[in-house]
């Protein structure tokens, strides 16, 4: 049977095109992804966060049975980052002001509670995207 090159060349064409639609989606989708996490206040929190108090970037996250609160990790008195924690309270590094795992002042100088953030599922990861309120 003879073969129409027009016919072939059509036919590579359209067959392209259909693999290359679900690439481009994919890629358009992870763009998109990764545009909102990169945003300012924005901050991605894995599933394998631990229980109790730790520090994931800039945001300080309490991970309990009932579930997950999330601060940014920016201490009240002076804005200097909180990447310490000591048993049940977070820690300043320059003047020592500690929290307790519900973002309330233990000690100062800082006499305001830590920022909250808000929470969401991430379906992707299945994580948390934490927000600035
Ligand atoms: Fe944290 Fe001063 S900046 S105690």
């Amino acid at each position: 049977m003879p073969s129409d090159p027009s016919r072939r060349r059509w036919l590579k064409g359209a067959l392209g095109w259909v693999l290359a639609l679900p690439v481009a989606g994919a890629t358009l989708a992870l763009l998109r992804r990764t545009r909102s996490l990169q945003q300012p206040g924005v901050f991605p929190i894995p599933a394998d966060v631990p229980l109790g108090l730790s520090v994931v970037g800039e945001v300080i996250v309490n991970r309990g049975n009932a579930g997950l609160q999330a601060w940014q990790a920016r201490c009240t008195h002076l804005g200097c980052r909180l990447d310490r924690i000591e048993g049940q309270e977070i820690v300043c590094p320059c003047h020592g002001s500690r929290f307790r795992a519900d973002g309330s002042v233990v000690t100062g100088p800082a006499t305001e509670p830590l920022a909250p953030l808000d929470l969401e599922a991430d379906e992707q990861t299945g994580g948390w995207v934490a927000r600035v309120r």
